[in-house]
């Protein structure tokens, strides 16, 4: 690559990183649990045309952004808008990975420690997980410790670069993770919930669907691209000048709607098989779960046990793939502008997030009680994140893409200088000029007035 910073050797490999971004706890528990809170195949279709009118627009500008600069997100806005404030934009990116990624490890630790449980056989049957659960996450030290484990790992991936790193990791992970998940949909068939799961998957009823559905799918497209958050802008910093960005798009799109669609097929049959609510909220993965698996193979525990298994274990790498992204556009960063090596960039990284991550997890147990704006530092970290910056960094990427960048950089960089014949970029424009922005600013009012 002419840039000298390293790069994906392959188209295959630039799409499988930037799906394993893509891919994470968004599609396999948020996703289901959206989905059961707001009513099944309405939110369902909603949340495809979100992801075709909203989200891809979005991941196109990120792609045009960080591949026409390659370099990190910060650098990238600087050096398209010298002198101006966009640059707050790539600041962001940089800032809310930081902080996701400091507590997406803590609830990695927790995969990883429900892999290990699922598979030492101690989420045994008749035992209550709710206790289970809360004893483990407000113990002091325990959750911590397999969140440094998590780190370790997102770190070790890190060091080795691009390529050696993130693509090699991404070609084995990714595959993998698709394996998993096909064997559980298999399994899941066998379950006598499974009709029930898919009618409410597949049956539309547009009688409950509101405004607030309409914004929580947003919202949800959002999250599970991985969108404003720096990590997409980077991944495309590291692009050949080959990669066709639209197509590359499309592909991570479709990667991740159909991970997030098998994993609703995996939840569902097993939650309609017990009668447990499909709306059971984020506790649905950690304490309703765990039981629902054991009684849905009560007949065959060893099935049972495999499918738990498998289960926590997908979560895990479905995790580890989306805190490695998240890792990068710091590193690149803090290796890029304060001239660290790469390899000293990332520890400062890791050690950083990692001390914060530790104050997270103790939020659940010594440091419950410590509250600012009535939400313990977890929740803080989440909700500043997730519901205040990322949307106010989406509708900056759209104006910037929309708005500010030459019409003619734009076709040049999707187009791949007139090389490609690209008839949807009108299309492209429009969106992202008009229906991207409004949208998200509708959501931001909607998620921070309710
Ligand atoms: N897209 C990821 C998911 O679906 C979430 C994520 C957030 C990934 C932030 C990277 C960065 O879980």
């Amino acid at each position: 690559m002419e840039t000298g910073r390293g790069g994906f050797g392959s188209k295959i490999g630039a799409v499988l990183a930037a799906a394993g971004s893509a891919v994470g706890l968004g599609n396999i528990w948020r996703f289901p649990t959206e989905v059961g809170n707001n009513g099944g195949a309405a939110f369902f279709l909603i949340y495809i045309l979100c992801v075709l009118f909203v989200g891809l627009p979005i991941m196109v500008s990120e792609f045009v952004i960080g591949r026409h600069t390659h370099a990190n997100t910060i650098t990238a806005f600087r050096r398209l808008a010298p002198g101006k404030w966009w640059r707050v934009t790539g600041v962001e990116g940089v800032f809310v990975a930081f902080l996701i990624l400091s507590y997406y490890i803590i609830v990695g630790g927790w995969t990883l420690h429900y892999s290990f449980a699922s598979l030492s056989n101690h989420l045994k049957a008749g035992q209550d997980f709710g206790e289970y659960f809360a004893r483990f996450s407000s113990s002091p030290w325990e959750p911590v410790v397999y969140a440094v484990v998590f780190m370790g790992l997102v770190h070790l991936t890190i060091v080795n670069g691009v390529r050696d790193g993130i693509e090699r990791f991404s070609k084995v992970m990714m595959p993998l993770l698709l394996l998993i998940i096909g064997i559980l949909v298999v399994c899941s068939f066998s379950m006598s919930g499974f009709g029930q799961g898919m009618r409410f998957l597949l049956k539309p009823d547009f009688s409950g669907v509101t405004s607030g559905v309409v914004l929580s799918a947003v919202g949800q497209a959002f999250y599970s691209l991985s969108l404003a958050m720096g990590c997409l802008c980077t991944y495309a910093s590291y692009f050949d000048e080959r990669t066709n960005l639209v197509k590359t798009a499309f592909s991570v799109v479709t990667i991740d709607t159909i991970v997030a669609v098998l994993a609703a097929f995996i939840v569902f049959p097993a939650v309609f098989s017990v009668g447990v609510e499909p709306d059971a909220g984020p506790g649905l993965v950690f304490i309703t779960l765990p039981s629902v698996f054991n009684i849905a193979f009560h007949n065959v525990p060893v099935i049972g046990y495999v499918f738990s298994g498998l289960f926590y274990v997908l979560l895990f790498l479905a995790a580890l793939t989306s805190a490695i992204s998240l890792h990068e556009p710091v590193t690149a960063y803090m290796h890029e502008e304060w001239h660290l090596s790469r390899r000293k960039a990332a520890w400062l990284v890791t050690v950083a997030c990692t001390l914060l991550g530790v104050l997270c997890s103790l939020s659940f147990g010594p440091l419950k009680g410590f509250t600012l704006c009535g939400m313990t530092l977890f929740d803080l970290f989440d909700y500043v994140s997730a519901k205040i910056i990322i949307p106010l960094g989406g509708v900056l990427i759209a104006l910037f893409a929309g708005w500010y960048l030459d019409r003619k950089l734009v076709e040049r960089e999707v187009t791949n200088g007139g090389k490609l014949h690209v008839p949807l970029f009108r299309v492209y424009r429009f969106l992202v000029r008009w229906v991207a922005p409004i949208a998200i600013v509708l959501i931001f009012f909607n998620e921070l007035f309710h």
